[in-house]
């Protein structure tokens, strides 16, 4: 599995996230016991990462090509070495 997460569309335009069959991608869990802090945790993360890019450069040091490890979580399969620059 090669894919390129740099990318706008990390699934390389094979399935856009709306046509993304329901149970393709489930980090809440699914079904009427799912998790009731979904909204929550989701606009909590929109915000930290708004925050962070906002204080703070990520760049990439090494190949952006790299492989992925499928496994309970979805992780590259090496490290992915990055350097953080705070943004004046
Ligand atoms: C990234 C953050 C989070 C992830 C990935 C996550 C994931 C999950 C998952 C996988 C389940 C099990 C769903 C199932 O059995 O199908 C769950 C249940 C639950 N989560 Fe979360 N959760 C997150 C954050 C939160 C937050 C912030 C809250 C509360 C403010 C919360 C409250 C709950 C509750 C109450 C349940 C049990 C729901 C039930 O059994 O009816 N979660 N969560």
């Amino acid at each position: 599995m090669k894919q390129n997460p740099f990318q706008q569309n990390p699934t390389d335009g094979r399935v856009s996230a709306a046509d993304r069959p329901e149970y393709a991608y489930f980090p809440f869990g699914g079904g009427p016991r799912h998790c009731t802090g979904m909204r929550f945790a989701r606009l909590e993360m929109q915000i930290v990462l708004g925050v962070l890019c906002r204080r703070f450069d990520v760049e990439l040091l090494g190949d952006p090509d790299f492989e992925f490890d499928p496994e309970m979580t979805l992780r590259p399969a090496d490290p992915v070495r990055v350097q953080i620059h705070e943004r004046h």
